[in-house]
């Protein structure tokens, strides 16, 4: 895609046109690669004669009463104060050319608004006074953004990241207002609405909390705000660190709006996984295999959601006992299992995480079979464990005792089964290192701010949703294990909803025992 067209700021001719300043700043030059039209004959012609953008009627969205509850919740703890959540800005790939833009899951939480919505905008909430504001609460809130600009400005053809001309029409600020039922102002205001009385509580101003790590601007905004104000920085990194912490405990359980969604990535999840056994036959035996593999689910993912929640483990034969395996340029080889780990991420932004071990041709071997049972084992042990009541961190404890019996079995423990469970001995972690569970929602790994009083310390409620994922992997390079055990890795992992009665799994439809799995890809692969 070549830009064409002029930029407000790009007024110096490149430099191999005539009139180029030889002393051109390097940070112009990235607008070099093409010529650019500034005649204001240009101007006036591109400025003239589109048709009016369509009026469109935009409802509520569906997300919107439970947005407002969220807000009113997050209100309640923050009386008083002014409360910033910036979506965050849009981060440069390579030079000029931009990641697909997925806003901080604590905007999204707050505003209802998923797939592309909306770049350096940031939601305030405005103290008012107690139960004057939004819904009985005590704040206003306001989603300050840039809308869409009339096609007889010149941003709509001459700005390439914001103007409808490149990149398709965006939200009016009367449409996003009526989407999410939020007031919504132009971006222009921000500083004014973020920094106006700021100041010392103790001398009359009001105390901004920032959530960090979302938009630099916007923190540079409100650091200079505080530095010129007398407030403490220290202090106030404290006090935004509460918000984080507030934003992401607010998470801990989900509602009804967010369960449907939830439901919604697990199928397209399970759809993809279907995917990936009719693309094995053609994976098997090619160089880069867990790339086909790889690319089918990245296809359903983009088909029926955003974009994959994280990043698709593909990883076949011992590539599969290295945890973080995204590299996915193995080879698939008969004979071996592939472990596949994947989650679509929604256009609300709520991703599945699923992991399921599968035989490259279809039929496990005695002992991968016997290695998978053991993980499918020790999941059940957790899902049965799991009940409002239980704490966090037992549903580990519960499928670590499974593991560390097995392996004992096995003759691989140095010690007692007792001795590698207690905190002294772990040597069962050899072979599971990670987690058993974890949150899930809008991110993979969701409420990771929360206090662990609230997370791993914390009894489970109904509406929660977390991942049981227990997994056994035993590298080639592992010479404590015997040879047939080498190479092998398997996790089996679902998603869990929490109910009044216990546990339901989000995604019990994709097959789990060992049969089931070999019936369904046979079925698969015709
Ligand atoms: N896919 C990341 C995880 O399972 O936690
Ligand atoms: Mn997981
Ligand atoms: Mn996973």
């Amino acid at each position: 895609m070549n830009d064409e067209t002029p930029r407000p700021t790009d007024q110096t001719a490149p430099a191999d046109q005539p009139g180029a300043a030889a002393d051109q700043p390097v940070e112009d030059r990235v607008n070099n690669r093409s010529q650019k039209p500034t005649s204001d004959a240009f101007k006036r012609f591109m400025g003239s004669n589109w048709a009016p953008a369509e009026i469109r009627q935009d409802l509520p969205d569906a997300s919107a009463p439970f947005a407002a509850r969220r807000r009113k919740a997050l209100s309640e703890q923050f009386e008083g104060e002014r409360l910033v959540i910036p979506a965050g800005a849009l981060k440069v790939r390579s030079n000029d050319t931009d990641y697909r833009f997925r806003a901080h899951s604590a905007f999204a939480h707050l505003t209802g608004l998923g797939v592309d919505h909306e770049p350096d905008a940031t939601l305030v909430l405005e103290p008012v006074d107690h139960g004057a504001g939004d819904h009985g609460g005590h704040h206003e809130a306001t989603l300050y953004f840039r809308p869409m600009a009339g096609r007889d400005s010149e941003e709509f053809y001459s700005n390439a990241r914001t103007g409808e001309f490149w990149i398709g029409t965006r939200p009016t600020l009367g449409g996003l207002q009526a989407r999410t039922g939020i007031r919504t102002a132009d971006l222009s205001g921000l500083e004014v609405a973020v920094t106006k009385n700021a100041g010392a509580v103790e001398i009359g101003g009001v105390r901004i909390r920032l959530l960090r790590g979302s938009d630099l601007d916007v923190e540079a905004l409100v650091d200079t705000s505080r530095i010129n104000t007398g407030v403490d920085l220290e202090v106030s990194d404290g006090l935004d660190a509460q918000l984080t912490e507030f934003l992401s405990e607010l998470r801990l359980v989900k509602d009804g709006w967010e369960i449907e969604e939830l439901r919604g990535s697990v199928a397209a999840t399970i759809a993809g996984f279907e995917d990936i056994v009719r693309v094995l036959p053609a994976a098997r035996g090619h160089e880069r295999g867990e790339r086909i593999v790889e690319g089918a689910f990245f296809s359903r993912a983009r088909l029926e959601g955003n974009d994959l929640g994280y990043d698709t483990i593909a990883a076949s034969g011992n590539n599969a006992t290295v945890l973080h395996w995204i590299r996915n340029n193995g080879e698939v080889r008969s004979g071996d299992l592939i472990l596949v780990d994947a989650g679509v991420e929604a256009d609300s932004l709520y991703t599945a995480d699923i992991t399921r071990t599968l035989p490259v041709d279809g039929t496990f071997s005695p002992v991968q079979r016997t290695i998978y049972q053991a993980v499918l084992d020790s999941a059940d042990a957790a899902f049965a464990a799991v009940k409002p009541g239980l704490r966090f961190r037992d549903i580990h404890t519960t499928a670590m005792q499974v593991l560390a019996e097995r392996l004992h079995e096995w003759g691989l423990l140095p010690v007692s089964v007792d001795e590698a469970l207690s905190p002294e001995g772990q040597q069962h972690r050899r072979w599971m290192p990670h987690g058993t569970s974890h949150h899930l929602g809008l991110d993979v790994h969701d409420c990771a701010q929360a206090k662990r009083e609230l997370y791993l310390d914390a009894e489970i409620v109904p509406g929660m949703v977390f991942t049981i994922e227990p997994g056994l992997y035993f590298k080639n390079e592992d010479l404590a294990v015997p040879e047939e055990y080498r190479g092998i890795g398997v996790r089996i992992e679902d998603d869990v909803y929490v109910t009044d009665e216990g546990a339901e799994n989000l995604s019990a439809a994709l097959p789990r025992t060992p049969d089931d799995v070999e019936a369904w890809m046979a079925r698969l692969l015709g």
